[in-house]
């Protein structure tokens, strides 16, 4: 990816929350030095679609308030978005330039009018004259209301991105791309949705989203124990406020994860059987619900692999003068979107 130019700041609009994010290069490398976290309410965003656009609307002026830069890098669900791995024939680059709008119409479901297409090339394979290409179809619409929102806000969107590609920005910042006898996979909890994503041989060779995540854990502890959403959050996060938990919160989190697992573990089993490759050698998770031990465990239990959280602050050190260690606390998780966003540049071709 060749880029020049500033970061941009990273936005990432979630269901239950907006995360801010802005690095600077420094002598000593990059640093964090801003972190920006405003709640939204429940009826902001719900499965992925904005229907509560002023929630959002405000929450982004409270977090930009006195703030000089406005160029940002926003995170667009996944909801409203198809990721492809496609096979076409050798092309020069604008020859693929012409041609993707054609091509894409076989592999994605929706009018090509209606969706933005962006695309990839992975690698040659020149020996069958073949190159394969990620093939990313956004629905204009939502794209569409999301920058009017961010426009609303005052801001100016440059970049718009996905979560299962920042997140990889930020495992390559730290971890550098895996050797390519290495399969790892990178998986993103959020509230609404996870994201899988598989990289090896040094290309990204597979996503799934998984419409489920710690929304879905929430609701059953508030349906099994009669409890509202907040009693229940608290009791699933581990805060304060509502005395001890009642012992069945235990069961009810075990037995959403592992739904959850399962889910993975399904998507991790499809592409194994279709990819020829024959094993998963590290997994990374990041998002809000990958702070949930359970969650960790039953992946790790269920692949076999060692699982390791991704701790986004390795990339980028907060700048103890410029950032509110408390702001961060507990949050480095759910944090990892917005610093991948934030890596972005102003000037980028990607
Ligand atoms: N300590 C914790 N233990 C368990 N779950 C947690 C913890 N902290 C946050 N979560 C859960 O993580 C989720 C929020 O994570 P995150 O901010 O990554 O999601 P989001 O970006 O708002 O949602 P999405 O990307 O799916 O739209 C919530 O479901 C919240 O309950
Ligand atoms: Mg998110």
């Amino acid at each position: 990816m060749a880029s020049e130019g500033k970061n941009l700041v990273g936005v990432d609009i979630g269901s239950t929350s907006i995360k801010v994010c802005e690095l600077k290069e420094t002598r000593r490398g990059l640093s964090l030095v801003r972190f920006g976290f405003h709640p939204l309410p429940e009826d902001a965003i719900v499965d992925g679609q904005i229907v509560g656009p002023g929630a959002i609307v405000d929450g982004l002026q409270r977090l930009f308030h006195k703030q000089r830069r406005k160029h940002v890098a926003l995170r667009a669900s996944g909801h409203g978005v198809i990721i492809k791995k496609i096979s076409m024939p050798i092309l020069k680059p604008e020859e693929l330039r012409e041609q993707i709008g054609w091509e894409s119409e076989q592999h994605i479901p929706f009018d090509r009018t209606e969706v933005q297409i962006d695309y990839q090339v992975l690698g040659t394979r020149e020996a069958d004259g073949q190159m394969d290409v990620l093939l990313v179809a956004a629905k204009r619409e939502e794209i569409n209301d999301l920058t009017n929102i961010a426009r609303e806000a005052g801001l100016r969107p440059v970049v718009i991105d996905l979560d299962a590609f920042t997140v990889q920005n930020v495992f390559e910042r730290i971890h550098g791309m895996p050797p390519h006898h290495e399969t790892v996979v990178l998986i993103h909890s959020g509230a609404s949705l996870t994201t899988v994503n598989v990289i090896s041989r040094g290309i990204t060779a597979f996503t799934r989203d998984i419409a489920m995540a710690g929304e879905a854990i929430t609701e059953d502890i508030q349906r099994r124990l009669g409890v509202s959403r907040a009693e229940a959050e608290a009791y699933k996060c581990g805060l304060e406020g509502y005395g001890p938990p009642p012992p069945e919160v235990y069961p009810t989190i075990d037995e959403t994860v592992d739904r959850l697992a399962a889910e993975i573990q399904r998507s991790l089993d499809f592409y194994l059987a279709t990819s020829g490759d024959d094993a998963i050698h590290r997994i990374y998770m990041s998002g809000g619900t990958a702070n949930l031990d359970s969650l960790v465990n039953t992946v790790a239990a269920r692949q076999g692999v060692v699982v390791e959280r991704l701790d986004p602050l390795l990339a980028a050190p907060p700048d103890p003068k410029l950032v509110d260690p408390t702001a961060l606390m507990g949050r480095s998780l759910q944090a990892v979107v917005s610093v991948g966003l934030a890596l972005r540049k102003e000037k980028e071709r990607r």
